[in-house]
């Protein structure tokens, strides 16, 4: 075995090596602990107001276990944690400022290896990508979803908040229904229960082979989820003893296997983004185009809300990513997992027990998958849908453009019985991208006016620069790039112009000439807000755009884990 990183602080004599261990040992550390055991970070997302991740100090005693059972020395650690629910403006603002954190707290520290506990949407994203750009042996463990809601004899989860929201303004459903039903769906400890960003997350680590088979599904209310996480606290001691990195597993094959699968579950739109991000901290090049090229033929086996109709629950007791992935076998390249095994031997003894929430790559759920990238004149740099959970009648579509300036524009006129909407308008929600928002909130699927959902309409096209959550659904075009805040075609559209959308070709234009868009343009001024101190101003100068992940520009690649000085 290498030398260890961490006897670069605790191997020491003198006064050095007694400081870096003595301090440690006011916690009870016998001195044995300092002797050469790999050290394991446990880079712990606990948080009571990331309620998805609430659980994880119990959950981290059991990676403890495994990883003092291996013989290594665990250390568990905070970082930065986000609270989809709670945070505001949006968890998406923070991902970087966590990313950042998570980095600079594995590299700083005498760790040999770090077990990342993901549970919520953005705690999975950000601490891959710090620990991306470390490049010490990883291993992730995902916190698991809630059990399914049960509300008045039926399941739900958190796609309904839609459905709910809808009634209440509909007056179809009171405000006390409304507690009663809030209470009836987060019922258990966990993430989201649907296919949402936190579920696509987890089937998105477990994809690229950087968590353990079954990680994504076991419920976090399962004890077989602290078996999973005993085990994975007893394999990262020898991943170190392996010297086996993120960058010997995710290989631009094990991007391809994750966009494959993806596609497959119907995950969300956010998937695209946060994946794109890792690429670029672990060096791999993908493209948007990637996306739609190797997601075009994949079924969607799994028939999961949104898209479909079950839960993450029943997706664990009908097999498991696993029993989805083994589907996807003539699709899938064959490469290594933190397991030390190769994918294919990892679901090659998978079952199905339940065809009904897993179908055959034959007989899929839904022929239409994955994620459309579209391209054409509205946004010059693409942007994207998730044609699985669209209505199939809107998915060409021609409509006159309803331009809402802002998201204050959209609240204050939406309602409004005056507004020159009916159901064949596409509405244009600007200004909420990376930059302008600034940090891109999920409000892409946005409501529909009250007055069309009083006759029934339930689903529209809608555009914007925004993202949507992953357990929202319609026909909702996202990441338009570039956004509005950066005066591309996107800023420059008006009320009443025809917008063209054709999924099948990948086509999303507007009769706009050249020649208007350039008049257009000479009188355009950006109407965002620009923030002139702290981290905010910090992500508006630097953040990217959505094609490109949405990361800082200066966070590209890996700093490698060589700490920068050595001051003692
Ligand atoms: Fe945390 Fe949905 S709010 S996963």
């Amino acid at each position: 075995m290498k030398k260890l990183r961490s006897q670069n602080w605790f191997g020491k004599t003198g006064k050095d090596g007694l400081i870096y261990r003595s301090w440690m040992k006011n916690q009870g550390i016998p001195d044995e602990e300092f002797r050469g055991k790999p050290v394991i970070g446990i880079c712990n997302t606990w948080s009571e107001l990331t309620p998805c991740n609430a659980h994880f100090r119990e959950l981290a005693e059991s990676i403890k276990r495994g990883v003092s059972e291996a013989g290594g020395f665990p250390v568990e650690f905070p970082v930065m944690s986000l609270g989809e629910t709670l945070i505001k403006p949006t968890a998406m603002l923070y991902r970087n400022l966590a990313s950042m954190d998570v980095e600079e707290s594995i590299r700083a520290n005498p760790v040999d290896g770090v077990v990342l506990m993901c549970g919520c949407d953005k705690t999975t994203p950000s601490l891959v990508m710090g620990a991306c750009s470390v490049n010490i042996p990883t291993l992730v463990v995902s916190g698991g979803p809630m059990l399914t809601g049960k509300y008045k004899g039926r399941d739900i989860g958190t796609s309904d908040v839609w459905r709910f929201d809808n009634a209440v303004r509909n007056g179809e459903m009171s405000e006390e229904e409304l507690r009663v039903a809030e209470a009836c769906m987060s019922r258990s400890r966990g993430h989201c229960a649907v296919m949402g960003t936190a579920s696509t997350m987890a089937c998105m680590v477990e994809s690229l082979g950087l968590s353990f088979p079954g990680n994504a599904a076991i419920p976090a209310a399962d004890s077989r989820r602290k078996v999973l996480a005993q085990l994975s606290g007893q394999r990262i001691v020898k991943m170190v003893e392996e010297d086996l990195k993120p960058s010997d597993i995710l290989v631009r094959e094990a991007f391809e296997n994750a966009i494959i699968t993806n596609a497959a579950i119907g995950g969300s739109t956010n998937f695209i983004i946060h994946l794109l991000a890792i690429a670029g901290r672990i060096g791999v090049k993908l493209t948007l185009e990637d996306f739609d090229k190797l997601s075009a033929n994949i079924p969607l086996v799994a028939n999961l809300q949104p898209s479909g109709k079950y839960f993450m629950e029943d997706l664990y007791y009908a097999g498991g990513l696993p029993a989805v992935m083994k589907e996807l076998d003539k699709y899938l390249r064959n490469v290594t997992t933190v397991n030390g095994r190769k994918v294919k031997e990892n679901y090659a003894s998978a079952e199905c027990y339940n065809r009904d929430v897993i179908a055959t790559a034959e007989k899929p759920f839904n022929p239409l998958s994955g994620v459309a990238i579209l391209k054409g004149n509205l946004c010059e740099n693409g942007c994207v849908i998730k044609p699985s959970a669209a209505t199939p009648k809107l998915m060409r579509h021609k409509g006159k453009a309803v331009v809402f300036e802002d998201i204050e524009d959209y609240k204050a006129r939406i309602d409004d019985p005056a507004l020159d909407v009916d159901e064949n308008s596409v509405l244009v929600l600007k200004n909420v991208g990376p930059k302008g928002y600034p940090g891109m909130p999920e409000v892409g699927n946005m409501g529909l006016p009250k007055k069309l959902l009083a006759k029934g309409i339930t689903d529209m096209v809608r555009i914007s620069d925004g993202r949507m959550s992953g357990t929202g659904f319609g026909t909702v075009i996202l990441h338009a790039s570039p956004e509005a805040a950066l005066g591309g075609n996107f800023a420059l559209v008006r009320d009443g112009d025809t917008i063209s959308l054709d999924v099948a070709a990948r086509s999303l234009t507007i009769d706009v000439s050249e020649e208007e868009f350039k008049k257009r343009k000479a009188n355009w001024k950006p109407i965002h807000k620009e923030y002139n101190r702290g981290y905010v101003h910090f992500y508006q100068t630097h953040v990217e755009q959505a094609h490109l992940g949405a990361d800082m520009d200066f966070l590209k690649g890996s700093s490698g884990s060589e700490v920068t000085r050595d001051s003692h």
